[in-house]
């Protein structure tokens, strides 16, 4: 079978099964993709930019509701300044050549981290995007930026605090609400995928992976397209999710959290 019946196939069998309502990707094997090609690592980077605009495409056509993208951890600013700089201005790159695409499906961008450590050509492009498309209907596409997820946690807590509403005013529901994914507006997270063979989290989405399921992928996140997508989404489906109660009380019609 030629790939692309495989994905035609694939899709059809996914789309007749309740999807993930926001998927999230750990964004990982850039620099192996192009060391394995003899490239510089920002190559890789490039071609996973490719990949950002195939996987994006697959999503919003099969309804995924949010899409959120590790794109730069806040440890990433510790690699080499070229490096940096680099991503800096593939991000930049990617907000200007996504922009017609982004508003045309009307997709809804935005970005979670500490945007302000950003480059402000980065930032401004970003903030631009964001208020332009923020009424749009279609799926959220969320960048993680600058971010770190005990960073994220670490500063709901602080906001909390200052709003002064002292030890009973810390509930798991207050805390969500300070979360820059809150702000964000996003569903609860469904499924979180990591490429490149490694199993790790890697400070990501701390407190929204609580119920989520984890998929992990060998490919390398440049060659990551529809049909990994869709693999991933079609094995999320086989899933028992039980939200910590018995397989005989969700037989029943319970529901989790
Ligand atoms: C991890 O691979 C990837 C990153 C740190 C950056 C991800 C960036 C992109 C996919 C491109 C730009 C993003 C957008 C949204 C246009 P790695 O470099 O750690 O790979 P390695 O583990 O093989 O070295």
């Amino acid at each position: 079978m030629s790939e692309k019946a495989l994905i035609d196939e694939l899709r059809d069998r996914v789309r007749r099964s309740p999807l993930p309502r926001h998927v999230a990707i750990i964004m990982d094997g850039n620099g192996r993709w192009a060391e394995l090609r003899g490239l510089p690592r920002l190559e890789g980077h490039r071609a996973g930019s490719e990949a950002v605009r195939a996987v994006t495409r697959e999503a919003r056509s099969l309804g995924v509701e949010a899409l959120t993208l590790y794109a730069f951890s806040a440890q990433n600013w510790a690699r080499p300044d070229e490096e940096v700089g680099g991503l800096m201005q593939l991000l930049a790159e990617y907000l200007d050549s996504e922009r017609a695409e982004i508003m045309d499906n009307a997709i809804r961008l935005e970005a979670v981290g500490d945007l302000d450590r950003l480059p402000s050509f980065v930032r401004e492009r970003l903030e631009r995007l964001r208020a332009d498309s923020r009424g749009n209907g279609g799926m959220a596409l969320t960048l993680a930026l600058s971010y770190g997820g005990r960073e994220e946690i670490v500063q709901a807590a602080q906001r909390l605090a200052r709003r002064g509403g002292g030890p009973e005013g810390i509930t798991e529901e207050a805390l969500e609400r300070e979360l820059w994914t809150s702000d964000a507006r996003l569903p609860p997270l469904d499924l979180l995928v990591r490429t490149s063979g490694e199993r790790r989290i890697s400070n990501f989405l701390l407190w929204q992976c609580a119920y989520a399921e984890l998929s992990f992928s060998d490919i390398l996140w440049p060659d990551f397209r529809e049909l990994a997508l869709l693999q991933a989404v079609g094995d999320f489906q086989t899933r028992e999710r039980r939200f910590g109660l018995t397989g005989a009380q969700l037989a029943e019609g319970a529901r989790g959290p």
